[in-house]
């Protein structure tokens, strides 16, 4: 029988890739074809949940087909919107759907992991992931990096659907408690509704004191 730290270290673990956490291929594309069907009301729940501010310069981590981009754009009134998706294919999936927002410099989509991102300290308001962070493969330094990048007093929404609900609740109740670990306050954990979906939001927030205090002491 596992004790309750092996439990929790075990649902720090990530989940396997397979075609869901990076998408490839003719079946990842037509995976990514089908997660623009499906996943419109946890995207929507989730943006509605960032509460962005006209202005505001925002981040989405693991974008896949880019939907929820589409959605910012839409609804955000965001000065600059960001995405990152280590799958090549969803990235040009991503791009291909927000072809128009990208020509008119509003959106930047990249090919990278969570892990290691191409961004300065302090650059976004507003960090969101939406059914991603459970393919992150270090959980917990890789929140250290989407700290990094966020503003003192920068917003991160981790959305996650609760399909398998049991081991799904444990996972998020594992990763709310990762986030204090990694410098944030702020930390609210709500299960909701969107539409057919269960799903949980995960919030937290960089503390406005952080700029220049232990939580810039980084290990990468
Ligand atoms: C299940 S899909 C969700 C896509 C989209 N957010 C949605 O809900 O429709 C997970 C996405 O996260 C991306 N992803 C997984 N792990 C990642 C990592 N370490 N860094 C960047 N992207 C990652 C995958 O490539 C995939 O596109």
């Amino acid at each position: 029988m596992l004790l309750e730290d092996e439990k929790e270290e075990e649902a720090l673990k990530p989940t396997r890739l397979g075609q869901s956490g990076k998408p490839r291929g003719r079946l990842g594309r037509a995976l990514g074809w089908f997660m623009l069907r499906v996943n419109g009301p946890i995207n929507a729940r989730t943006v509605r949940a960032l509460e962005m501010q006209p202005g505001e310069t925002v981040l989405e981590i693991g974008c896949g087909p880019g939907d929820a981009v589409a959605r910012l754009v839409r609804e955000a009134q965001a000065r600059r919107i960001f995405a990152v998706d280590h799958s090549p294919d969803m990235v040009d999936a991503a791009k291909a759907l927000n072809r128009t927002a990208i020509r008119e410099g509003t959106v930047d989509i990249r090919e990278c992991s969570v892990s290691k991102m191409p961004f300065r300290d302090g650059t976004f308001d507003a960090i969101v992931a939406i059914n991603s962070i459970q393919f992150w493969p270090h959980l917990r330094l890789d929140l250290k990096e989407v700290m990094r990048v966020m503003k003192p007093g920068g917003r991160f929404v981790a959305a996650m659907r609760m399909t398998m609900e049991y081991r799904a609740r444990r996972r998020v109740e594992v990763i709310a408690r990762a986030l204090p670990n990694a410098g944030f306050v702020g930390i609210g954990l709500e299960e909701v509704d969107a539409r057919a979906f269960r799903m949980a939001l995960i919030e937290g927030k960089r503390p406005i004191w952080s700029g220049g205090g232990p939580y810039d002491a980084f290990t990468r």
